[in-house]
């Protein structure tokens, strides 16, 4: 039976490699629905090849554009963050990638989650702001949220066959990024150009300079604490440079499952759409002779402060988790656009941090103000160079 599939953020990294993987899978697929921000090259050729029935994009003038060339296969076009929730809610999908990276997300997932689709998660950040709703609405709904992160893909597949109360430990690992090794007087020399320079996956910038700050593995524990329903004590994490094994789950009995594969994303995301099935990906498996050595290492909190700050909103929740999102968004769009120096980063969501004051994040509008809040003391901090 063809499925029929949205996808939210379908010119960037995941969203491409989701189309990848529905091409290799053949007519197991249909493409409905794809959202994007501004790529117009990309999304045209998208629409042109997969002629869903719905797209949108950011602003207006770029609807105008795809509308003129897609008016023949009639496939509407909307606009903004209300076009994103159309994507989200789409007549038609079975499952809806949730790929928009950061915040922006956060409506279009919460939309897919009350339409009660099965929502490919990839966008973490949305479970960071929101997991207890989100979860909450998927209990109504009956959504059904399985991970795209190729670690916590790893967690839900150790964990397929067990009972949660057996679970004594989840550990997720971490690359260490670019700067693993970089001596920490230097840290503060790093260029964006160095940041963006991953050691080991292909993403889009603001997960990667993520990565280089392990703030992405901050995020990764906050999610998993939702996901999996796991309290915050049982939750790690190790640095593995070679990132073949992408997450461990310790049992009660001491045993302890590990998840592997090769660096690809196309793994994890195929695991998501076919989920519970599995199916031939034709994509090169791993090599353990060729990787040699395994190695794992604890974390250095004075290379990472800001997952030392993320563990701290994981500890604390209510509001904590948002304005860590928020301050960190602001903080790497301004590294981004090479206001701000790569240490400044961490300094900027540490004073936000500081001065926020924690209360609970029980409602959407809740989120939203806080998320408003901590953006704009976030603002206040970024260092005029
Ligand atoms: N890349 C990975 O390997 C990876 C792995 C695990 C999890 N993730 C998570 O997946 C999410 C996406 O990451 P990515 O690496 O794919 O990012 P990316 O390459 O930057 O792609 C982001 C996508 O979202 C679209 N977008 C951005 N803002 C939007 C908005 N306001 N409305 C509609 N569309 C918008 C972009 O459109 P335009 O480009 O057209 O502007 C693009 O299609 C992030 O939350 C990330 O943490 C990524």
């Amino acid at each position: 039976m063809t499925r029929g599939i949205a996808i939210l953020g379908s010119t960037g990294s995941i969203g491409t490699s989701v189309l990848d993987v529905v091409d290799r899978l053949g007519g197991r697929f249909r493409v409905t629905a794809l959202a994007a921000g501004s790529n117009m090259p990309l999304l045209t050729a998208q629409v042109e090849k997969y002629r869903p029935a719905l797209v949108s994009v950011s602003d207006k003038r770029n609807a105008g554009e795809i509308r003129s060339l897609s008016r023949r296969w009639r496939t509407k076009v909307v606009h903004g963050p209300e076009g994103a929730l159309e994507v989200a809610r789409a007549e038609g999908a079975d499952i809806v990638v949730s790929a928009i990276t950061g915040m922006s997300g956060f409506g279009p997932t919460l939309e897919a989650v009350r339409a009660g689709r099965r929502v490919a998660l990839a966008n973490k950040e949305s479970m960071v702001v929101g997991g207890a709703f989100l979860l909450k609405e998927a209990a109504r709904s009956g959504a059904r949220i399985i991970p795209v992160d190729s670690e916590h893909s790893g967690v839900f597949q150790c964990l397929s066959k067990e009972k949660k109360r057996y679970v004594r430990r989840v550990i997720l690992t971490a690359s260490g990024g670019p700067f693993f090794r970089t001596p920490l007087k230097d840290l503060k020399k790093k260029t964006l150009e160095e940041a963006l320079r991953h050691p080991r996956w292909v993403m889009g910038k603001k997960v990667t300079v993520d990565s280089a700050t392990l703030m992405n593995k901050g995020l990764e524990l906050i999610e998993a604490r939702w996901l999996f329903d796991i309290e915050p004590a049982k939750l790690d994490v190790l640095i593995h440079p070679q990132s073949a094994v992408h997450s461990l789950v310790e049992m009660e009995d001491g045993s302890v499952l590990a998840q592997l594969s090769a660096t690809d994303m196309r793994i994890p995301i195929q695991y998501a759409l076919t989920w519970p099935e599995r199916c031939d990906s034709a994509l090169p498996g791993l090599d353990l002779g060729k990787v040699g050595r395994l190695e794992f290492f604890r974390v250095d909190d004075r290379r990472y402060p800001l997952f030392a700050l993320a563990k701290e909103a994981l500890r604390a929740g209510e509001s904590l988790p948002v304005a860590l999102n928020a301050a960190n968004e602001v903080a790497v769009g301004a590294f981004l656009e090479e206001k701000i120096l790569f240490p400044d980063i961490p300094a900027v969501v540490a004073k936000v941090m500081e001065a926020h004051r924690a209360r609970p994040a029980d409602s959407i509008e809740a989120i939203y103000n806080i998320d408003r809040e901590a953006r704009r003391e976030a603002r206040r901090f970024i260092p005029q160079r």
